[in-house]
């Protein structure tokens, strides 16, 4: 479990520093602010290897570089590891080496850590096959160092090198269920019921029959039933179903690896996992996005029952700051907010209030809106504000105000028609009342002259 994490001369920002939460930890930030940076840096603190360097298919997760090359780097954090010890840890940058380096010999264990990336990829560590080995009172590296899936590795399976010998590590989604469904077994019932926990209340995921795509494709294929069409193969799937499929896939597929060689190698299951989002909305529909964080909250704790979990998640979506108000609990959890100031990034960890109307989240620190409306509407008000503020605005000026509001279509239901048809009716002199009669939303819309 990740407690800290401090960042010199890497990166975004000149220096970046963070103390995590134990259980839920939200980041919000503008595009190119540094969040999937981060999260690559977390995966790499917990593992040791960038996802890049192990996977050269993927599109992002490539390992850190020092922002000025002139200056020293660093990456030093805090971590419990599975074993509930606590270890601080520093790596600096070698330009000799051009690479990280830090304290030589095995790294701390830091439980199973899995990794989902924005485009549909994964990364996974498993305690049980990617940690060092002791032999023989030797700490030995083990061949396999992590397994780093493109997101057509996720469907199509994965190969490694392992010893020399291509070796393939996974299945794949498409392959393994529907092994399980062919094998009516638990896990077909785990993913089922993986699948129904991520459908927003009320809604049903059903899994329907094996199918065909063609004559030519000899794959038996999972599909899921739509309320129109019995059994939509897996592979037909919308976007958002396929993203929330892989999730539920790779959750499973990870755990069950890991308890399956733990039993092999005569060990425990590990009692620590940390979980990566990035971009835990991706592809999905408002319903979905409102309850994929309590989703994930609830599947994790139900697939890894007894341990420790820490999620760590960056998100765009007012959607998922609004779905943790019933669950966000100040001791256990935390919000980080990256902003860009005067052309520096900062992050802070923000006071996490909340709002009701999910709108209230688009204007708040995360999202940094000036109004939840459109930017042309937004204009239009700042426009006419200015106006109000004015004591002494000029005719033009209101008339201006008036017009803009009406090209941007601002709605007759807008709360702001009140406000400024009251401002033209009270404020400004009989004589001045040139935008009065627009003012009445009924009249002032496009188009709308029967
Ligand atoms: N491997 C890297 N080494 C150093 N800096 C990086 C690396 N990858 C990304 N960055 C920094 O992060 C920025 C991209 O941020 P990113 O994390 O993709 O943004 P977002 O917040 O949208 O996820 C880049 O402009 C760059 O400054
Ligand atoms: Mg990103």
């Amino acid at each position: 479990m990740l407690k800290s994490l401090k960042l010199t001369n890497v990166g975004p920002a000149p220096m970046l520093e963070l103390n995590l939460a134990d259980r839920l930890n939200l980041l919000t930030g503008d595009n190119g602010l540094g969040k999937s940076f981060l999260l690559d840096v977390v995966w790499w603190v917990l593992t040791r290897k960038w996802p890049h360097d192990l996977n050269d298919n993927l599109t992002s997760g490539y390992p850190a570089r020092p922002a000025d090359p002139k200056l020293g780097s660093s990456i030093a954090f805090d971590l419990t590891t599975a074993n509930a010890k606590s270890v601080s840890y520093e790596s600096t940058y070698s330009r000799q080496d051009q690479a990280w380096v830090g304290r030589p010999g095995r790294p701390p264990n830091p439980g199973l850590v899995v990794y989902a990336h924005a485009d549909g990829g994964f990364s996974v560590w498993d305690p049980a096959r990617n940690y060092w080995k002791t032999k023989q009172g030797m700490d030995i590296q083990e061949s396999l160092p992590g397994y780093v899936f493109s997101p057509k590795d996720v469907w199509d399976g994965l190969d490694a090198e392992i010893g020399g010998k291509i070796t393939r590590v996974c299945n794949g989604l498409l392959a393994d269920w529907a092994a399980w469904i062919r094998e009516r077994g638990d896990t077909a019932e785990r993913m089922k019921n993986v699948l129904a926990r991520m459908a927003p209340t009320g809604e049903v995921f059903e899994v329907g029959p094996l199918v065909r795509l063609s004559v030519n494709d000899a794959r038996d294929i999972p599909s899921i039933h739509m309320p129109y069409a019995e059994a939509v193969p897996i592979l037909h799937a919308a976007s958002g179903v396929r993203r929330v499929v892989g999730l539920a896939y790779m959750l499973l597929w990870s755990w069950n690896e890991h308890v399956r060689a733990s039993e092999a190698l005569g060990e425990k299951p590990t009692k620590t996992v940390v979980l990566l989002f990035d971009e835990l909305e991706s592809h999905l529909h408002p319903r979905w996005q409102r309850t994929i964080l309590s989703s994930m909250l609830h599947i994790a704790k139900e697939l890894h029952d007894q341990a420790e979990i820490q999620l760590i998640a960056a998100t765009h979506s007012p959607l998922v700051l609004a779905s943790a108000e019933p669950v966000f609990d100040a001791d256990r959890d935390a919000w980080f907010d990256i902003d860009l100031e005067r052309n520096k990034v900062v992050l802070r960890k923000r006071q996490f209030v909340n709002r009701g109307e999910i709108s209230n989240w688009l204007t708040s620190n995360a999202f940094d809106l000036k109004q939840a409306r459109s930017k042309e509407a937004e204009d239009a008000i700042e426009k006419a504000l200015a106006v109000l503020r004015d004591p002494k605005p000029t005719r033009r000026a209101v008339e201006d105000a008036d017009t803009a509001l009406r090209n941007a279509c601002l709605p007759d239901i807008d709360p702001f028609w009140v406000k400024w048809g009251y401002y033209v009716e009270t404020k400004m002199p009989k004589n001045q009342q040139a935008a009065k009669k627009t003012a009445s939303p009924v009249r002032k819309k496009k188009g709308n002259s029967k």
